[in-house]
């Protein structure tokens, strides 16, 4: 059940250029898949709330990872440790675990981040798992060296070739699918996200997609998130998702 805490700051760490991991203090327990919603300031300016993939947790510590895009995010990257943030959260459904031959993380840019610690979950239920990594560049693969450790397999895709495969990392997907017999959760960039169901569909594979969209409210009420699913109903991404089966939204 989602609640609202204060959480200090226990490390705040520049990863690469525009993106940190944020390590919080707290008992805020939350499955693979799920988000917080995080207040950047103390005041209404900005008013809302800004939602963030849990990219790990444990009993006493919550991590985020989060690119700087615009104010928000602009106005956490200045906080310090020891400052306190009010959270809210665990919000949202989280990644199902399916029983499968083969299991395949897709991974684009920033979208690895709760993709952390389904991995870790996975590997921890002693599931073999294979980690599909793909970004515009080598620096875009943020933190990429504690995926390559973790997973039995990983692979990476990069679209300058300045890292692993040059080209898309659907294209490795595409190289790694066993008929049926796989499972795949990713999270990433839409067109990725379309990409991955695609194949998943004809391969005839379970498939679930972590999807973002803008957030007002993170708890069902004011509708700012919906989307259009396959059916062309609304679902609400704050609490029908971020994880749907791929074949519900595309
Ligand atoms: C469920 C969920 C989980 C998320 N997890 C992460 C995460 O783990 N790490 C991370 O870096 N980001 C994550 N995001 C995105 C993150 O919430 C936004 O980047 C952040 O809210 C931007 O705030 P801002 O004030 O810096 O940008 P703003 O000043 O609000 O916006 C800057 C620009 O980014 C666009 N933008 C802002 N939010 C979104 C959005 N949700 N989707 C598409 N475009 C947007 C705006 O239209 C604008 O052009 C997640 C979003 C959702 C919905
Ligand atoms: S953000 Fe308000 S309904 Fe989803």
């Amino acid at each position: 059940m989602a609640k609202k805490m204060l959480m200090e700051i226990l490390k705040h760490e520049k990863v690469s250029s525009n993106v940190f991991r944020l390590t919080l203090g707290g008992k805020l327990t939350a499955q693979p898949g799920q988000f917080v919603q995080v207040a950047v300031s103390k005041t209404y300016d900005p008013f809302l709330k800004r939602p963030f993939s849990v990219h790990d947790c444990s009993a006493d510590t919550l991590t985020l990872l989060y690119r700087v895009l615009g104010r928000g995010t602009g106005l956490l990257a200045g906080k310090r440790t020891g400052e306190q943030l009010e959270v809210v959260g665990p919000l949202g459904t989280a990644f199902p675990v399916e029983t499968a031959d083969r299991i395949i993380l897709v991974a684009g840019g920033i979208g690895s981040a709760p993709l952390f610690y389904l991995l870790k979950s996975l590997r921890a239920a002693g599931k073999k798992v294979t980690f599909l990594y793909g970004a515009r560049s080598k620096e875009e693969l943020i933190l990429r060296e504690q995926y390559q450790m973790l997973a039995d397999e990983y692979g990476e895709a990069t679209e300058d070739g300045s890292c692993g495969h040059h080209g898309l990392v659907t294209e490795l997907v595409a190289d790694a699918l066993d008929k049926g017999r796989t499972v795949l959760y990713a999270c990433g960039p839409e067109a990725m996200l379309r990409a991955v169901a695609e194949l998943a569909k004809a391969n005839n594979c379970s498939c679930y997609v972590s999807l973002e969209a803008h957030m007002a409210c993170g708890v069902g009420a004011c509708l700012g998130c919906v989307v259009a699913n396959a059916q062309g109903e609304y679902v609400r991404v704050c609490v029908d998702g971020p994880v749907f089966p791929a074949r519900e939204v595309f």
